[in-house]
């Protein structure tokens, strides 16, 4: 069996694979190193917590995750707080950086008998024959190939079909501050100037997200800048100010999703950000990958084990409308977050949907346990 690729998804898949007894090569362009030092993701929904312990997988995150099970909004009417603990399915996140999870992945992988080709780069997957071709023109086939190579990965062109795909007009500069979390809870705030976010990820690093215009250069921002704007936008002066630090990252990230329709053809399969990308409003990236590999692990389990091809053949079909449902959720989150800018009789319109939107939030019991499961479930 050989994965393309060695983040969450391609990690999960190979441990589920050798845990069956499976052969599993992991073919990553990038080193070691940096794959355990990348910093992305780190909430992770109940049902990532329990594919993860149900598998063997979860001893780092269970020591020293952190369980969140609030979140708060703040726009001009005021803040609320949302408990989804104790909302909708009663469903809260453990956070954990998604390095820190790459780190226990690589070495329970390895432990479980498992080869990585680290530095390896493949230039193209042939999926009818199960065989990838690797930049320095040697090849490597297996009986399946598993394209788990993100965004930009080369796997999602082998397979022809439908992609669709939606810009939300939204960008955010992402940050990672070096500094401890300023409030305990995830913060939304809504602001004439744009949206603004906070999310705890360790005692000593904290993500921050600040809306900006479509092609900002982040290196226009400097932190003085970026803590200003923070401030204001999180209403400091009301609420207590930002526990501030340097940042050690600043990116900017346009709101874009896409679904590739179906994520299978022949031999090869597609999970993770390579089968369908997600804006990071809901936090939902790395949540839908584990959903996606389950359902892969126990596919190809049944078809090299016992020959059974039946739930391989019906990968896609079982993927999918739990990757819309996901994508509903995060649309319907963006369009809550960001509000139009200008004072036309649109943005005047669209404004007051928005502000609508928060209202019932804030006061609806059923919206409330609406959101917390979506929020939390996949
Ligand atoms: N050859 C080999 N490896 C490749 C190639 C290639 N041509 N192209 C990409 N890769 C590797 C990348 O270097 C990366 O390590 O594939 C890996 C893909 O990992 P991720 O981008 O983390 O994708 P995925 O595992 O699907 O992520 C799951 O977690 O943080 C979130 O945004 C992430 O939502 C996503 C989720």
């Amino acid at each position: 069996m050989l994965i393309i690729g060695a983040g969450p998804a391609g990690l999960v898949l190979g441990n589920m694979l050798r845990a069956e007894g499976i052969h599993c090569v992991i073919v990553e362009r990038q080193s070691r190193a940096h794959v355990e030092s990348r910093a992305r993701a780190g909430f992770l929904a109940a049902n990532s917590v329990r594919i993860l312990a149900g598998n063997g997988l979860a001893a780092g995150l269970l020591a020293a995750g952190q369980q969140h099970d609030t979140c708060a909004f703040r726009s001009d009417r005021g803040q609320f707080e949302l408990n989804y603990g104790e909302l909708g399915r009663g469903e809260i996140h453990t956070v954990y950086p998604q390095q820190d999870l790459v780190r226990d992945l690589i070495a329970e992988f390895l432990d479980r008998g498992g080869e990585i080709l680290f530095e390896t780069d493949v230039a193209s997957v042939d999926a009818r024959q199960a065989r990838i071709t690797l930049r320095d023109g040697r090849q490597l086939s297996g009986r399946y190939v598993a394209g788990c190579d993100g965004r930009h990965g080369v796997s999602r062109q082998a397979v022809p079909g439908r992609r669709f795909q939606r810009d939300h007009g939204v960008s955010w500069l992402a940050l990672l501050a070096e500094a401890p979390p300023s409030m305990a809870a995830v913060m939304y705030a809504i602001h004439p100037n744009g949206f603004a976010g906070h999310m705890a990820r360790t005692a000593t690093i904290t993500r921050y997200y600040l809306q900006v215009p479509r092609g900002t250069d982040p290196e226009m921002w400097t932190d003085d800048r970026v803590w200003d704007e923070l401030h204001l936008r999180m209403r400091a002066d009301e609420y207590g100010e930002l526990k501030q630090g340097r940042f050690i990252e600043r990116r900017v990230v346009d709101m874009t999703s896409d679904v590739l329709d179906p994520i299978q053809h022949e031999r090869l399969f597609l999970a993770g950000d390579a089968a369908s990308l997600i804006s990071p409003s809901a936090a939902k990236g790395a949540n839908l990958a584990l959903m996606e590999v389950e359902l892969l692990a126990h596919a190809l389990a049944r078809a090299v084990n016992h020959g059974d091809e039946r739930l391989l053949a019906r990968y896609s079909q079982d993927c999918l409308p739990r990757i819309w449902r996901a994508q509903e959720f995060s649309h319907w989150m963006i369009n809550l977050l960001h509000g139009p800018s200008g004072d036309g009789h649109d943005a005047f319109f669209a404004r007051s949907l928005q502000r609508a939107r928060l209202e019932s939030l804030q006061n609806s019991r059923t919206h409330q346990d609406f959101f917390a499961e979506n929020y939390v479930g996949i």
